[in-house]
């Protein structure tokens, strides 16, 4: 009874979107249901590179690509889009200042966001990746007025799944077993990881790990701190655990989360924990027939709070940054 689904990659041609397309074809992010129609967008320069991508996904062969479109036109790769994957941005380059990657990625997000106002569906679901994550969804956010600001979201997944992972490491308890972690704040390495209301199988983590000394430093440290580890050791950055956290983070987002877990997103605060309005704030959310609730009753920490003034301190600064620009958000 529906039409494929219309899928947006930006940065198709790049180590997340090489990692995420496939899986996506395969129906990992969106079930085995609905095809799916792709749109890869890149830079003219990288078009071609693009291209083979596509090529590719046509030789896997897969029951529910019903058809892929690569281009570098925002018209022709949001038009009519379900779900956008906002991964291609403006890395930093050597001695770049912080203030012109800011001003790169907020006219590569304005243009990106107006194109999506004015071509995607109405109920378009916007997940972005590419940093600085949190700001350059509010940029996007702003530039789509008529869209639902919850639509907007910036990727905190791939923070989320690392905290799991680490308390995996540490038990030995698979991680479909943990339950209930937290990642505040932004997609930075002012995060602040949360497992006070975490459960490993069915224990409360700080009762079930016994060390709040690791808990409250290495753990929360190497989570924060995993990106730049990553790309210490691997000579380049984390794909494939992006490109997963983002294939989770949709999947959840269509099919909804299992009752009594929840997961990390970051959408633009209404105010939940003080949390500045509009701010894009990694927070508990469960979802459900295709919408989100912040889980917004959990009681904090003495450290967590001192931790989160930080973390939205560091969002703060990011937007007024942007707003120095002249860009309202
Ligand atoms: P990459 O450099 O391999 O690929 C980026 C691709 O984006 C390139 O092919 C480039 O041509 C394209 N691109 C740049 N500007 C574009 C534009 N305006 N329109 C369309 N395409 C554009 O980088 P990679 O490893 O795929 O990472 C992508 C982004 O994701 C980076 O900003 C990275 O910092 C971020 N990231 C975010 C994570 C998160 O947890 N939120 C985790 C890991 C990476």
């Amino acid at each position: 009874p529906f039409g494929p689904i219309r899928v947006t990659v930006t940065g198709a041609a790049g180590n997340i979107g090489y990692a995420a397309l496939f899986r996506i074809a395969a129906g990992a992010m969106l079930g085995r249901e609905r095809s799916v129609d792709l749109r890869l967008l890149e830079v003219p320069q990288a078009v071609d590179a693009a291209e083979g991508t596509a090529m590719e996904l046509a030789d896997g062969a897969f029951p529910l690509l019903r058809n892929i479109t690569v281009t570098d036109s925002l018209e022709t790769a949001f038009d009519g889009c379900d779900v956008a994957l906002l991964i291609g941005a403006m890395p930093r380059k050597q001695g770049m200042h912080r203030s012109d990657l800011l001003a790169a990625n907020a006219e590569i997000f304005t243009a990106q966001g107006r194109a999506i106002g004015e071509h995607a569906d109405e109920n378009v679901r916007v997940l972005v990746v590419g940093n600085p994550a949190n700001t350059n969804a509010a940029i996007a956010r702003a530039a789509a007025p008529d869209i639902r600001g919850d639509n907007f979201h910036a990727m905190m997944r791939l923070d989320h799944n690392r905290a799991i992972g680490q308390l995996s490491s540490r038990t030995g308890v698979s991680a479909d077993k943990i339950a209930r972690v937290t990642v505040w704040g932004n997609h930075s390495n002012t995060q602040v990881p949360d497992v006070d209301h975490a459960f490993i199988e069915g224990v409360p983590a700080r009762e079930r790990i016994q060390d709040d000394a690791w808990l409250d430093g290495e753990f929360a440290s190497t989570v924060a701190n995993r990106g730049a580890e990553i790309i210490k050791a691997r000579g380049a950055s984390s794909a494939a655990s992006a490109a997963n956290a983002a294939i989770d983070h949709v999947r959840n987002w269509v099919l909804g989360t299992p009752a009594d877990d929840w997961v990390t997103i970051a959408r633009p605060s209404h105010g939940e924990y003080g949390v500045p309005e509009g701010l894009v704030f990694g927070m508990p959310a469960r979802s459900r027939d295709g919408d989100w609730h912040v889980v917004s009753d959990l009681e904090r920490s003495e450290r967590v709070l001192r931790l989160t003034e930080a973390t939205i301190a560091d969002l703060e600064g990011e937007r007024d940054a942007v707003r120095a620009l002249g860009i309202t958000i």
